[in-house]
């Protein structure tokens, strides 16, 4: 049989924010449970890279495509490309932080994460998930964060915008009930991958990583899957976050504000700020 045929009749999965990371964690698990990859990524050497070593070591078919996610009207394009295809995951991985007094930060970044988190991860799903109700099946993953249990000073928008994505994947979740596809939000604490050293990248300090990581990238790739395969709305890795993304149910907010804010305060003073 042509190459081009066990493409389309293989189960695929398209995955944003492929290159590195949560991403490509995710991809790698998938390749090796023989799905084939619509890796898509603004970091085109990286997502080159990650594909072809995924091919190496699995087999599996991999397309990749750059795009940054961060623009107006991305998902319809990128969607305009890959729409032909009958995707049986969906996972919209890609995302960035950004620490800073609202008043003070960039409103440039500020536009692009909301495009990233909230316009083009909503019209994905849109898209994506309408052709999977006509088939009857599919599966949807979210990438929120613990962020998304109370609001952040100084990484605001980071906070509201992952905020964002667990309410509108929780009610789509709800919506979808009986039609054969899940959606499932993954609200992860810190793991290690390039998170840390690219949100200090773009608030303008030093390059840094992450010192309280609680869990590995693999494990909560691994614990996200399992839960998305069983179709469970939320999945929070780790005991302990769990008990964090409890915690602000039953704390006054204002005391949680404070608090959030005194830690990003210090470590933000661990910084050494290389900007003006
Ligand atoms: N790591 C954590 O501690 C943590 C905790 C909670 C939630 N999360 C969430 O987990 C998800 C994955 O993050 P990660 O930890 O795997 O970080 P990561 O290693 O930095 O991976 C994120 C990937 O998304 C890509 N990306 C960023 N902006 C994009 C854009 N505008 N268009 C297309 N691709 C873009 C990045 O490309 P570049 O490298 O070129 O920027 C990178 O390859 C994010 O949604 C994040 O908010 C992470």
């Amino acid at each position: 049989m042509h190459n081009f045929q066990i493409f389309m009749i293989r189960k695929k999965a398209l995955i944003t924010g492929a290159a590195s990371g949560l991403g490509l964690e995710f991809s790698r698990l998938l390749a090796a449970d023989s799905y084939d990859l619509v890796m898509v990524d603004k970091d085109g050497d990286g997502l080159e890279l990650a594909a072809r070593s995924i091919q190496d070591s699995s087999g599996t078919g991999t397309e990749v495509i750059v795009r940054d996610l961060g623009e107006n009207r991305a998902a319809e394009e990128l969607f305009g490309e890959v729409g032909q295809y009958e995707f049986d995951i969906l996972i919209n991985s890609a995302g960035f932080g950004l620490f800073g007094f609202f008043a003070e930060t960039d409103w440039q970044i500020e536009e692009t994460m909301l495009h990233l988190h909230v316009l083009n991860l909503t019209c994905l799903t849109k898209l994506v998930v309408q052709k999977m109700i006509k088939r009857g099946t599919g599966r949807i993953l979210n990438i929120s964060s613990l962020a998304a249990f109370q609001p952040g000073p100084l990484m605001n928008i980071y906070y509201a915008s992952k905020a964002y994505i667990h309410f509108f994947s929780e009610a789509l979740a709800n919506e979808v009930k009986g039609t054969g596809v899940t959606v499932t939000v993954l609200l992860p604490g810190l793991f290690n991958t390039n998170f840390a050293s690219s949100a200090a990248r773009y608030s303008g300090s030093a390059e840094k990583k992450e010192k309280i990581v609680t869990t590995t990238v693999e494990q909560v790739a691994r614990t996200a899957l399992k839960g998305m395969m069983k179709g469970r709305i939320r999945v929070i890795p780790g005991f302990s976050n769990k008990l964090l993304a409890l915690a602000p149910r039953f704390l006054p907010r204002n005391f949680v504000l404070s608090a959030l804010r005194r830690i990003q305060e210090s470590i933000r003073k661990q910084e050494r700020v290389s900007s003006p």
